[in-house]
């Protein structure tokens, strides 16, 4: 039986969403079908479609109670969405339906598993979120709450383990059978650790080991974690809070940590052996990736950061976006993304401008836009004289985003102060970048609202959202002392 808040939630959905005009979303990344979105949940490929689940809040562009969003695509760029999957509904997750994911069962039905939470009123009066592992099975539309609800209770955790912070299930099936989920955990007052837990059938699941542990390294709590082979390489991304800033890799906040190491599968061990930010820019956190059935890993990350969420968000009709989806691979021990190459069939008009020399600011025939995509090659002439190589975007005469390269500093810099921001809240980033023999490439996805920039063919990637008019449509470049060659190739995404 489908219970009455599902019911309410749906039939609110179906109006809201007729409120929003086509032209006020993004046209290529999936923002919420109405109200609040956050983290992307239950990624997958199932019944020959690709799935997103989301963090979701109905009724207003507000975080609130925790329903499961769903949409559907056949290509991770058009997105059909699906009536909300989970709404709390059930006493194991009266207080909301947290992050998860999704696999399928041999039976072929699809396995949602996430963080149930409930208010507990503790002794000195306050309320704490108790946090246990739920699972709900379905169709691909339809899902019923499992009735062992929850599976993984505090119960299970080990010694030390706080019972207030576990949440956000990562589930896979072995090629053996069996299944593993790993679950973030506050460890101690301070830190946290990721756990493994296992099971024979996907529903009864018991504790197995520590997969990794932050050691009071990376920010307190983990959140949003994801384990995969890549490139011969394990990876393990999480979603740290309160993290310290550590040079250009680290910022305060909310931050994306990716650990690359080695895992013997034999005793499901992890060693790592390297860490960095996953992306540099200002908006891109809780990110889940899945395999396509060509073998290529895939990340999407929710398109926000809880710092930079400006407080009056309900004003708005929605609020949230997913990133890009991105090709994941490791290029000399690193973590590199490539925008999904779906996306090339949505490119129209080519417009290529080989060789420009720049001095001062010079926009370019057929090259602005705010649905464009555009790879910038940009050589310094006198590196001893120049300063700064700016591109601007978004631009008109009160608007305009920047991305500005330092040579001498080795930085590249966004900036979007002049983007329609109304807070007080992170508008630029900087990161170190490695031009390669003299020349540095920037690819740049703009979709309205956002902007994706890929550096040195993904070697960094620095992301953030926009609230500029849309009016604002021109792209220029520009050089502060000395001068600059450019060649930049530049598409309409429609
Ligand atoms: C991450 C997160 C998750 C949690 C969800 C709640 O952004 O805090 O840890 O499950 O959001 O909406």
């Amino acid at each position: 039986m489908i219970s009455r808040k599902l019911l309410t939630a749906r039939a609110y959905e179906e109006n809201a969403e007729q409120l929003i005009l086509e032209e006020e979303r993004p046209a290529f990344h999936l923002s919420p079908r109405t109200g609040w979105m956050n983290d992307p949940n239950g990624f997958s490929r199932y019944g020959g479609l690709y799935h997103m689940f989301y963090q979701y809040y109905p009724y207003e562009a507000r975080w609130g109670l925790m329903h499961w969003g769903h949409a559907v695509s056949e290509d991770l760029l058009h997105w059909t969405y699906l009536p909300v999957a989970l709404a709390a509904d059930s006493e194991f997750d009266k207080d909301g339906c947290f992050s998860g994911s999704a696999a399928t069962l041999p039976d072929g039905r699809q396995l949602l598993m996430y963080t149930g939470v409930v208010l507990e009123i503790q002794s000195d009066g306050s309320t704490k979120e108790i946090q246990q592992q739920c699972l709900a099975v379905g169709d691909g539309t339809e899902y019923v709450k499992y009735e062992g609800n929850p599976v993984l209770t505090e119960r299970d955790l080990p010694e030390g383990s706080d019972r207030f912070d576990f949440r956000d299930p990562k589930i896979w099936k072995r090629p053996d059978g069996t299944w593993r989920c790993i679950v973030g955990n506050r460890h101690q007052k301070d830190s946290s650790r990721i756990l493994m837990f296992e099971s024979e059938d996907g529903f009864h699941w018991k504790w197995k080991k520590v997969l990794a542990d932050n050691r009071f390294r990376f920010g307190r709590m983990w959140e949003c974690p994801d384990f995969f082979e890549l490139d011969g390489k394990w990876v393990l991304l999480t979603s740290p809070q309160d993290m310290l800033p550590q040079g250009f890799e680290y910022h305060n906040g909310n931050g994306t940590l990716c650990l690359i190491g080695s895992f013997d599968e034999e005793t499901e061990t992890f060693v790592e052996e390297s860490n960095q930010a996953v992306d540099y820019g200002i908006d891109f956190y809780a990110m889940q990736t899945l395999l396509t059935e060509d073998g290529r890993r895939v990340m999407i990350g929710w398109m926000q950061n809880w710092d930079t969420c400006t407080p009056n968000t309900a004003q708005r009709k929605w609020f949230g976006q997913m990133s890009l989806p991105r090709e994941l691979s490791i290029k000399n021990g690193r973590l590199c993304q490539a925008p999904i190459r779906e996306l090339q069939t949505l490119r129209k008009n080519e417009v290529r401008h080989e060789d420009v020399r720049v001095s001062g600011r010079v926009e370019l025939d057929g090259v602005s836009g705010r649905k464009a995509e555009l790879i910038l090659e940009l050589q310094v002439q006198d590196p001893e004289v120049f300063r700064k190589f700016t591109v601007c975007f978004a631009e008109n005469e009160h608007f305009h985003t920047n991305l500005s390269y330092r040579p001498h500093e080795g930085t590249l810099k966004i900036d979007r102060k002049f983007s329609g921001s109304r807070r007080a809240v992170i508008h630029q980033r900087r990161t170190k970048v490695y031009p390669e023999n003299g020349i540095l490439k920037l690819h740049l996805i703009l979709d309205r609202f956002s902007a994706e920039v890929f550096v040195n063919d993904g070697q960094q990637t620095m992301t953030c959202t926009l609230y500029t008019d849309l009016s604002a449509e021109g792209i220029s470049f520009s050089c502060d002392g000395g001068e600059a060659r450019i060649s930049v190739t530049k598409w309409e995404l429609s």
